[in-house]
């Protein structure tokens, strides 16, 4: 049956259609809904009957953990293993005063306590907004959301749609984005249908995302945090809280190739791991999973006129080739019978990241043959820009 589709207001959601997503949601059953990010697969988080079907209709890996979504900080308490502190309370110049050993810290012991003031001054800082705290659990959680792991990933999302169905359903939300596994997440209710359309109940339609890129993951639970995935919450903003954190490597495991040749065959992409080794294994199960990768093979090239140079070539060579252009670089390209797509101003990268998954589907439907892709610096917004790029290009990286 295909998903009833109600259509939202974005800043003042329907009382009725949230409350029928709010009963849905009690009911045990999915619910599509639109977070600032990008959009949520939703299904009450402390029922694992209604959590195995958000895996069954995404086709996720079941070793592949969801975020809980809460409508207040004050709502993680029963979900964490930790006791967070009771407000904001005024940490100034204590955010990095806990003295914790390298590697693990140590729940439930002295180490928790300054883990509870970190994350809760997080969330006073950071949301609602889009950033997932990976923090101990508690037992309350079902298994199936943490894929068996000790530690739990919570989110207040800033979305008044996701906001306003979390207050009315009264139990914290587990939501992966709500794309096939393999998919680009989706940042409009159309996305939605194209993957999981008659899979699911209902979608709200809140209209397009303004994020475009899923949030920032950040494991409190090593020291110093991890950044296990890059997003719109950048490594500078957390950094001038918490200290240095370290951040996924994004660029990590580039080709180094130099000779301006595309490669002949796919590639494997390198193994996908933290740098160093402090933290252990690579802690956040969703990073050994192939991403998204267009149907087309997509080459990253950091040098524009080199980029044109290598269309050219293919062109000649009858590919139908894709080019996606910053709005600075987009006429360079023009004119030559090359499907040019374009993100936006390397000035507004947020621009540039809120475009980034809806030009990558349009790539596919086009059918190009293959996809060019410009680099962006790897500084606030642009480490999650590239990140994504990153991991579609599988390592394809041309100088
Ligand atoms: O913006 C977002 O985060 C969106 C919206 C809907 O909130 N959600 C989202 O969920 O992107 P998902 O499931 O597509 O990505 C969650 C990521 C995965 O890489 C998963 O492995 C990781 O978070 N994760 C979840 N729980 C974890 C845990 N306990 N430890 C480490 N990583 C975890
Ligand atoms: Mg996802």
């Amino acid at each position: 049956m295909p998903a009833r589709v109600i259509r939202v207001n974005p800043t003042e959601p329907e009382a009725e259609a949230i409350a029928e997503a709010a009963r849905a949601i009690r009911r045990g059953e999915l619910v599509v809904f639109p977070t600032e990010t990008v959009y949520g697969l939703g299904a009450d988080g402390t029922n694992p009957a209604a959590v195995a079907r958000i895996f069954q209709a995404k086709g996720r890996p079941p070793d592949n953990p969801l975020i809980l979504h809460v409508a207040a900080p004050e709502d993680v308490g029963p979900w964490v293993g930790i006791t967070l502190s009771p407000s904001a309370r005024e940490l100034r110049g204590k955010a990095n005063d806990f003295s914790a050993p390298a590697g693990r810290l140590a729940i439930g012991g002295n180490n928790a306590a300054g883990l509870g003031e970190l994350a809760r001054r997080l969330m006073d800082l950071f949301w609602p907004g889009p950033l997932t705290l990976i923090l101990p659990r508690s037992s309350r959680v079902p298994d199936l959301v943490t894929a068996g792991l000790d530690t739990v990933a919570v989110r207040m999302p800033a979305h008044p749609v996701a906001l306003a169905l979390l207050r009315a359903a009264q139990v914290p939300i587990a939501a992966p984005s709500a794309n096939l596994s393999g998919r680009p997440s989706p940042t409009t209710a159309a996305h939605v249908l194209a993957d999981l359309g008659s899979a699911v109940a209902l979608i709200l339609d809140g209209g397009s995302t303004a994020v475009g890129l899923e949030s920032t993951v950040l494991d409190l639970t090593v020291h110093p945090p991890v950044i296990l995935r890059p997003g719109a919450v950048t490594r500078e903003e957390l950094e001038a809280v918490l200290g240095p954190v370290r951040q996924w490597p994004e660029l990590a495991g580039r080709t180094g190739r130099r000779d301006g040749d595309l490669p002949a065959g796919e590639r494997e992409p390198g193994p996908l791991s933290l740098e160093g080794g402090e933290a252990g294994p690579a802690r956040s199960p969703g990073l050994k999973y192939r991403h998204y990768a267009p149907l087309a093979p997509l080459y990253l090239v950091q040098d524009p006129a080199k980029l044109l140079e290598l269309a050219r070539q293919k062109k000649a060579r009858g590919k139908f080739v894709g080019i996606l252009a910053s709005e600075e670089n987009a006429g360079l390209y023009a004119g030559e019978g090359f499907l040019v797509l374009v993100t936006g101003s390397r000035q507004r990268l947020s621009e540039v990241a809120a475009r980034l998954y809806t030009l990558l589907r349009a790539f596919d439907e086009a059918g190009v043959d293959l996809i060019l892709a410009e680099t962006y610096p790897a500084t606030g917004v642009g480490a999650a820009i590239m990140n994504r790029l990153w991991r579609a290009a599988e390592g394809r990286i041309l100088e």
